[in-house]
Protein backbone atom coordinates (compact mmCIF):
# COMPACT_ATOMS: atom_id res chain seq x y z
CA UNK A 1 0.00 0.00 0.00
CA UNK A 2 1.41 3.44 -0.81
CA UNK A 3 0.01 6.71 0.00
CA UNK A 4 0.88 8.02 -3.45
CA UNK A 5 -1.88 9.45 -5.42
CA UNK A 6 -1.65 9.69 -9.26
CA UNK A 7 -2.39 12.96 -11.02
CA UNK A 8 -3.72 11.48 -14.35
CA UNK A 9 -4.63 15.04 -15.79
CA UNK A 10 -2.80 17.33 -17.18
CA UNK A 11 -0.41 15.12 -18.98
CA UNK A 12 2.33 14.01 -18.15
CA UNK A 13 0.72 11.76 -15.46
CA UNK A 14 2.64 11.58 -11.83
CA UNK A 15 2.94 10.44 -8.68
CA UNK A 16 2.21 13.07 -5.75
CA UNK A 17 1.68 12.74 -2.29
CA UNK A 18 -1.84 12.16 -1.28
CA UNK A 19 -1.85 14.72 0.84
CA UNK A 20 -0.81 17.09 -2.07
CA UNK A 21 -4.08 16.86 -3.85
CA UNK A 22 -5.09 20.44 -4.55
CA UNK A 23 -2.42 21.79 -2.60
CA UNK A 24 -0.97 24.24 -5.04
CA UNK A 25 -3.62 25.32 -7.39
CA UNK A 26 -4.59 29.22 -7.93
CA UNK A 27 -7.20 30.14 -6.01
CA UNK A 28 -9.16 32.41 -7.12
CA UNK A 29 -7.35 32.38 -10.45
CA UNK A 30 -5.75 35.60 -11.60
CA UNK A 31 -8.77 35.44 -14.45
CA UNK A 32 -11.95 36.35 -12.97
CA UNK A 33 -15.21 36.53 -14.55
CA UNK A 34 -17.15 38.63 -12.57
CA UNK A 35 -15.47 41.08 -9.43
CA UNK A 36 -18.98 42.09 -8.36
CA UNK A 37 -18.95 38.78 -6.55
CA UNK A 38 -16.62 36.16 -5.09
CA UNK A 39 -15.11 33.18 -6.79
CA UNK A 40 -17.37 30.14 -5.82
CA UNK A 41 -15.65 26.73 -6.15
CA UNK A 42 -18.32 23.80 -5.67
CA UNK A 43 -17.11 20.55 -3.91
CA UNK A 44 -19.28 17.01 -3.31
CA UNK A 45 -19.01 13.84 -3.03
CA UNK A 46 -20.68 11.55 -5.33
CA UNK A 47 -20.98 7.18 -5.64
CA UNK A 48 -20.09 6.00 -9.40
CA UNK A 49 -23.96 5.73 -9.91
CA UNK A 50 -24.31 9.47 -8.63
CA UNK A 51 -25.77 9.52 -5.17
CA UNK A 52 -24.64 12.02 -3.00
CA UNK A 53 -26.22 10.43 0.48
CA UNK A 54 -26.08 6.83 2.22
CA UNK A 55 -29.18 6.94 4.51
CA UNK A 56 -30.04 10.17 4.02
CA UNK A 57 -26.23 11.36 4.73
CA UNK A 58 -22.83 11.93 3.08
CA UNK A 59 -20.34 11.64 5.00
CA UNK A 60 -19.94 7.75 4.76
CA UNK A 61 -19.67 8.26 0.65
CA UNK A 62 -16.21 9.70 0.73
CA UNK A 63 -12.53 8.08 1.87
CA UNK A 64 -10.29 9.75 4.48
CA UNK A 65 -8.34 10.63 1.77
CA UNK A 66 -11.60 12.92 -0.09
CA UNK A 67 -12.06 14.66 3.91
CA UNK A 68 -8.21 15.38 3.68
CA UNK A 69 -9.19 17.06 -0.07
CA UNK A 70 -12.27 18.84 1.42
CA UNK A 71 -10.08 20.42 4.39
CA UNK A 72 -7.01 21.33 1.94
CA UNK A 73 -9.75 23.36 0.13
CA UNK A 74 -11.30 24.63 3.02
CA UNK A 75 -8.42 25.83 4.11
CA UNK A 76 -8.06 28.07 1.07
CA UNK A 77 -11.16 29.97 1.03
CA UNK A 78 -13.28 32.89 2.89
CA UNK A 79 -16.03 31.10 3.58
CA UNK A 80 -17.67 27.28 3.58
CA UNK A 81 -21.63 27.62 2.82
CA UNK A 82 -24.24 25.03 2.76
CA UNK A 83 -28.02 25.18 2.51
CA UNK A 84 -30.20 24.40 5.52
CA UNK A 85 -31.18 20.84 4.56
CA UNK A 86 -27.34 19.79 4.68
CA UNK A 87 -27.41 21.16 8.30
CA UNK A 88 -30.99 19.45 9.14
CA UNK A 89 -29.35 15.74 7.38
CA UNK A 90 -26.11 15.60 10.07
CA UNK A 91 -24.04 17.00 12.43
CA UNK A 92 -21.06 18.36 10.95
CA UNK A 93 -18.24 20.99 10.79
CA UNK A 94 -17.58 23.71 8.27
CA UNK A 95 -13.82 24.51 9.73
CA UNK A 96 -10.48 23.03 9.89
CA UNK A 97 -9.48 21.14 13.07
CA UNK A 98 -8.60 23.35 16.26
CA UNK A 99 -5.12 22.69 16.01
CA UNK A 100 -4.83 24.43 12.32
CA UNK A 101 -3.41 27.64 12.85
CA UNK A 102 -4.99 30.84 12.53
CA UNK A 103 -7.36 31.01 9.46
CA UNK A 104 -10.90 29.57 9.92
CA UNK A 105 -13.23 30.42 7.28
CA UNK A 106 -16.81 31.79 8.03
CA UNK A 107 -19.28 29.12 8.02
CA UNK A 108 -22.40 29.88 6.08
CA UNK A 109 -25.80 28.53 6.15
CA UNK A 110 -28.35 29.53 3.66
CA UNK A 111 -32.00 29.45 4.94
CA UNK A 112 -35.38 30.93 4.14
CA UNK A 113 -37.54 29.54 6.62
CA UNK A 114 -35.02 30.47 9.36
CA UNK A 115 -35.10 27.32 11.48
CA UNK A 116 -31.87 25.78 11.33
CA UNK A 117 -30.35 23.27 13.82
CA UNK A 118 -27.21 25.50 14.50
CA UNK A 119 -27.35 23.97 18.16
CA UNK A 120 -27.51 20.44 17.57
CA UNK A 121 -25.78 19.79 14.38
CA UNK A 122 -23.25 22.99 13.79
CA UNK A 123 -19.83 21.88 15.36
CA UNK A 124 -17.67 24.98 15.29
CA UNK A 125 -14.13 25.72 16.02
CA UNK A 126 -13.42 28.24 18.25
CA UNK A 127 -12.30 31.12 16.45
CA UNK A 128 -15.03 30.44 13.63
CA UNK A 129 -17.78 32.88 12.83
CA UNK A 130 -21.25 31.82 11.73
CA UNK A 131 -23.14 33.69 9.33
CA UNK A 132 -26.53 32.81 8.75
CA UNK A 133 -28.24 34.13 5.17
CA UNK A 134 -31.96 34.71 5.35
CA UNK A 135 -34.31 36.11 2.90
CA UNK A 136 -36.19 39.36 3.71
CA UNK A 137 -39.70 37.21 4.00
CA UNK A 138 -37.60 35.17 6.91
CA UNK A 139 -39.83 35.11 9.75
CA UNK A 140 -38.53 37.56 12.48
CA UNK A 141 -39.34 35.30 14.89
CA UNK A 142 -36.29 32.77 14.51
CA UNK A 143 -34.02 35.56 14.63
CA UNK A 144 -33.29 35.45 18.22
CA UNK A 145 -32.24 31.83 18.30
CA UNK A 146 -29.79 32.40 14.98
CA UNK A 147 -28.18 35.06 16.46
CA UNK A 148 -27.23 33.95 20.11
CA UNK A 149 -25.08 30.76 17.60
CA UNK A 150 -23.90 33.90 15.12
CA UNK A 151 -24.56 36.65 12.94
CA UNK A 152 -27.58 36.93 10.31
CA UNK A 153 -27.42 38.80 6.98
CA UNK A 154 -31.14 39.57 5.47
CA UNK A 155 -30.85 39.45 1.61
CA UNK A 156 -33.84 39.68 -0.89
CA UNK A 157 -35.85 36.36 -1.67
CA UNK A 158 -35.86 35.12 -4.74
CA UNK A 159 -38.96 34.66 -7.19
CA UNK A 160 -38.47 31.05 -7.81
CA UNK A 161 -38.10 30.69 -3.57
CA UNK A 162 -35.47 30.46 -1.19
CA UNK A 163 -32.62 33.35 -0.62
CA UNK A 164 -31.35 35.43 -3.78
CA UNK A 165 -28.10 33.46 -4.02
CA UNK A 166 -26.43 36.56 -6.86
CA UNK A 167 -27.60 39.02 -4.11
CA UNK A 168 -26.38 36.38 -1.10
CA UNK A 169 -22.91 36.43 -2.64
CA UNK A 170 -22.44 40.30 -3.46
CA UNK A 171 -23.73 40.74 -0.16
CA UNK A 172 -21.10 38.48 1.43
CA UNK A 173 -17.94 40.50 -0.58
CA UNK A 174 -19.48 43.78 0.23
CA UNK A 175 -20.03 43.34 3.82
CA UNK A 176 -17.60 40.56 4.70
CA UNK A 177 -15.03 40.91 2.10
CA UNK A 178 -15.04 37.23 1.11
CA UNK A 179 -13.62 36.60 -2.39
CA UNK A 180 -13.74 32.78 -1.94
CA UNK A 181 -16.53 30.61 -1.20
CA UNK A 182 -16.22 26.96 -1.44
CA UNK A 183 -19.87 25.93 -1.40
CA UNK A 184 -20.05 21.94 0.55
CA UNK A 185 -23.64 21.34 -0.97
CA UNK A 186 -26.52 20.24 -0.76
CA UNK A 187 -27.98 19.68 -4.30
CA UNK A 188 -30.38 22.32 -4.01
CA UNK A 189 -28.17 24.82 -3.65
CA UNK A 190 -25.71 23.97 -6.16
CA UNK A 191 -28.65 23.74 -8.14
CA UNK A 192 -29.05 26.80 -7.26
CA UNK A 193 -25.88 28.31 -7.86
CA UNK A 194 -25.49 26.63 -11.21
CA UNK A 195 -28.40 27.44 -12.65
CA UNK A 196 -27.79 31.34 -11.68
CA UNK A 197 -24.36 30.87 -13.71
CA UNK A 198 -23.00 32.03 -10.34
CA UNK A 199 -20.83 28.57 -10.27
CA UNK A 200 -17.38 28.85 -11.16
CA UNK A 201 -15.93 25.65 -10.71
CA UNK A 202 -17.27 21.99 -9.29
CA UNK A 203 -14.46 19.80 -7.25
CA UNK A 204 -16.48 15.86 -7.95
CA UNK A 205 -15.04 12.83 -5.86
CA UNK A 206 -16.30 9.91 -7.44
CA UNK A 207 -16.04 6.87 -4.96
CA UNK A 208 -15.88 3.71 -6.22
CA UNK A 209 -19.53 2.39 -4.93
CA UNK A 210 -22.97 1.95 -6.23
CA UNK A 211 -25.37 2.60 -4.08
CA UNK A 212 -28.63 2.77 -5.76
CA UNK A 213 -32.07 4.51 -4.27
CA UNK A 214 -35.27 5.71 -5.83
CA UNK A 215 -37.37 8.42 -5.75
CA UNK A 216 -36.63 11.00 -2.89
CA UNK A 217 -33.47 8.81 -1.49
CA UNK A 218 -31.89 9.10 -4.52
CA UNK A 219 -30.89 12.38 -4.82
CA UNK A 220 -27.86 13.36 -7.53
CA UNK A 221 -24.94 16.71 -6.77
CA UNK A 222 -27.97 18.80 -8.89
CA UNK A 223 -31.28 18.65 -7.35
CA UNK A 224 -33.98 21.19 -9.59
CA UNK A 225 -35.82 21.21 -12.81
CA UNK A 226 -33.98 19.98 -16.18
CA UNK A 227 -32.28 22.61 -17.88
CA UNK A 228 -33.11 23.55 -21.73
CA UNK A 229 -31.01 22.05 -23.79
CA UNK A 230 -29.53 25.21 -24.98
CA UNK A 231 -28.46 26.05 -21.31
CA UNK A 232 -27.05 23.38 -20.41
CA UNK A 233 -23.94 24.29 -18.28
CA UNK A 234 -20.43 22.70 -20.43
CA UNK A 235 -17.72 21.77 -18.32
CA UNK A 236 -14.15 21.89 -18.94
CA UNK A 237 -11.98 19.42 -17.08
CA UNK A 238 -8.84 21.12 -15.39
CA UNK A 239 -7.65 18.17 -13.05
CA UNK A 240 -7.78 14.68 -12.45
CA UNK A 241 -6.57 12.50 -9.69
CA UNK A 242 -6.79 8.81 -8.47
CA UNK A 243 -5.80 7.32 -5.08
CA UNK A 244 -6.41 3.82 -4.87
CA UNK A 245 -9.78 3.99 -6.69
CA UNK A 246 -11.37 6.90 -5.91
CA UNK A 247 -11.29 9.86 -8.56
CA UNK A 248 -11.13 13.28 -7.91
CA UNK A 249 -12.43 15.41 -11.01
CA UNK A 250 -11.81 19.55 -10.88
CA UNK A 251 -13.94 20.95 -13.86
CA UNK A 252 -14.44 24.62 -14.54
CA UNK A 253 -18.24 25.73 -15.79
CA UNK A 254 -17.52 27.04 -19.20
CA UNK A 255 -17.29 30.45 -19.43
CA UNK A 256 -16.42 31.43 -23.14
CA UNK A 257 -14.32 33.84 -21.50
CA UNK A 258 -12.84 31.46 -19.39
CA UNK A 259 -9.28 29.59 -20.83
CA UNK A 260 -8.09 25.92 -19.53
CA UNK A 261 -4.86 26.12 -17.33
N1 LIG B 1 -22.45 14.05 -1.18
C1 LIG B 1 -22.23 15.29 -0.84
O1 LIG B 1 -21.12 15.83 -1.11
C2 LIG B 1 -23.28 16.09 -0.11
C3 LIG B 1 -22.97 17.42 0.23
C4 LIG B 1 -23.94 18.15 0.91
C5 LIG B 1 -25.16 17.58 1.23
N2 LIG B 1 -25.41 16.30 0.88
C6 LIG B 1 -26.71 15.71 1.22
O2 LIG B 1 -27.71 16.46 0.56
C7 LIG B 1 -28.91 16.49 1.35
C8 LIG B 1 -29.38 17.92 1.52
O3 LIG B 1 -29.40 18.54 0.27
P1 LIG B 1 -30.68 19.32 -0.29
O4 LIG B 1 -30.47 19.47 -1.72
O5 LIG B 1 -31.91 18.63 0.20
O6 LIG B 1 -30.64 20.69 0.49
P2 LIG B 1 -29.56 21.85 0.64
O7 LIG B 1 -29.13 22.33 -0.70
O8 LIG B 1 -28.53 21.47 1.63
O9 LIG B 1 -30.47 22.94 1.35
C9 LIG B 1 -31.62 23.42 0.70
C10 LIG B 1 -32.26 24.40 1.63
O10 LIG B 1 -31.49 25.60 1.64
C11 LIG B 1 -32.37 26.69 1.83
N3 LIG B 1 -32.30 27.63 0.72
C12 LIG B 1 -32.57 28.94 0.84
N4 LIG B 1 -32.40 29.57 -0.30
C13 LIG B 1 -32.03 28.66 -1.21
C14 LIG B 1 -31.72 28.74 -2.58
N5 LIG B 1 -31.74 29.88 -3.26
N6 LIG B 1 -31.41 27.59 -3.22
C15 LIG B 1 -31.34 26.42 -2.56
N7 LIG B 1 -31.61 26.29 -1.24
C16 LIG B 1 -31.96 27.41 -0.57
C17 LIG B 1 -33.76 26.13 1.96
O11 LIG B 1 -33.90 25.92 3.35
P3 LIG B 1 -35.12 26.46 4.21
O12 LIG B 1 -36.11 25.38 4.11
O13 LIG B 1 -34.61 26.63 5.58
O14 LIG B 1 -35.56 27.72 3.61
C18 LIG B 1 -33.66 24.82 1.23
O15 LIG B 1 -34.61 23.89 1.67
C19 LIG B 1 -28.56 15.85 2.67
O16 LIG B 1 -29.06 14.55 2.67
C20 LIG B 1 -27.05 15.86 2.68
O17 LIG B 1 -26.52 14.79 3.44
C21 LIG B 1 -24.51 15.55 0.20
Amino acid sequence: LTDNALRLYPLPAREISSGAIYEDIELPPRKRCDPSRPYVIVNVVASVDGKTTIEGKAARIGSEVDRRTMRTLRSRVDAVMIGANTLRAEKLSLGLDELSAGHQPIAVIITKTGDVPLETNLITGERQEVLVVVAQTTPESSMDRLRERGSVLRVAASPTGGVDIKEALEALKVERGVELVLVEGGPRLIYSLVSQSVADELFLTLSPKLIGGEGSDASTILDGGEFPQPRIPGLLLVSVHLFNDELYLRYRLADPRAARG
